[in-house]
């Protein structure tokens, strides 16, 4: 679709059709927070001028940067369409996934600059790329995978439509750590497992397949795990995919303790529990 630049703000925009928006500047100017740990003492800010054409994305400016100015610039990035989670940014005070922020929909908020930075509270390596090391780590912490106890039928393991509903928001994240990131108790605990664990765990405890849900409980049930959630939504804000892990972590609270009155054993059998 070609937008009429400066007449509408049109889909590309995200503001709704037929919505008269303020003329667009034919360059955008680009902040961009970087940092070499082998050349630099401290983080600076560079700024770039962008001659921005219909459908470019934030991503696409990264791109543009690395190609015309400086080859230097890191970045991660890998399908450009929302689904691997790598290009996870604090864009203009907000998280979102590079590649599906347009541009003209950054000016139609009435911005001028588009400001890129690295996910906050997560060590630098370099420029925009942060270290995930803790967020991976929980995420296997919690076995991300089906625990099936029983004879594997001849194909797959089948579950109904109403069974698979009740998981699709949490199946839909697409591990990008903005969550973790967001996380108040994940900056200050490093041990908490942080909303993203916990929804997941949430995923195979609701999960009608799995037989491991009393020792995924028992997981989270420590003071590293649901009791230290806040419930202060900023997970919930901060997902591109609209990802409740708030919910999630209140669904994990209610099990966990009605598996304690029923003295489940499983909840004290830790992450080798899940192996057997
Ligand atoms: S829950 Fe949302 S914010 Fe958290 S990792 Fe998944 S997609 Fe990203
Ligand atoms: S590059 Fe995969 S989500 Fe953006």
């Amino acid at each position: 679709m070609t937008i009429d630049r400066g007449k509408t703000a049109g889909n590309a925009g995200g503001n709704g059709g037929g919505q008269v928006a303020a003329k667009r500047p034919d360059k955008v100017t680009l902040k961009v927070y970087r940092f070499d740990p082998d050349l630099d003492k401290e983080a600076r800010i560079e700024v770039y001028d962008i001659p921005w054409t219909d459908g470019m994305t934030v991503l696409d400016t990264l791109f543009w940067v690395l190609e015309r100015v400086d080859g230097t610039l890191a970045f991660r990035f890998s399908c450009r369409e929302g689904i691997c989670g790598a290009c996870a940014l604090f864009i203009n005070g907000s998280y979102r996934l590079a590649c599906e922020t347009q541009v003209a929909r950054l000016l139609d908020e009435g911005r001028t600059e588009i400001h890129v930075m690295p996910l906050p509270h997560l060590p630098v390596i370099k420029d925009l790329v942060v270290d995930m090391a803790r967020f991976w780590a929980n995420y296997e912490s919690i076995a991300p995978w089906i625990v099936a106890r029983s004879k594997a039928p001849e194909k797959e393991r089948l579950q109904s439509p109403k069974d698979r509903k009740r998981i699709d928001e949490y199946v839909g994240c697409i591990l990008c750590g903005s969550c973790f990131s967001a996380c108040p108790a994940s900056w200050t605990d490093k041990d908490y497992l942080g909303p993203n664990a916990m929804m997941k765990t949430w995923r195979w405890v609701d999960d009608t397949r799995d037989a491991a849900k009393d020792e995924r409980l028992g997981l989270v049930a420590g003071e590293n795990g649901a009791w230290r959630c806040h419930t202060v939504f900023n997970c919930v804000e901060a997902c591109p995919k609209k990802v409740n892990q708030a919910a999630a972590i209140q669904g994990l609270k209610r099990k966990t303790v009605s598996a304690m009155l029923r003295g489940a054993k499983g909840l004290k059998q830790g992450r080798k529990g899940l192996e057997e």
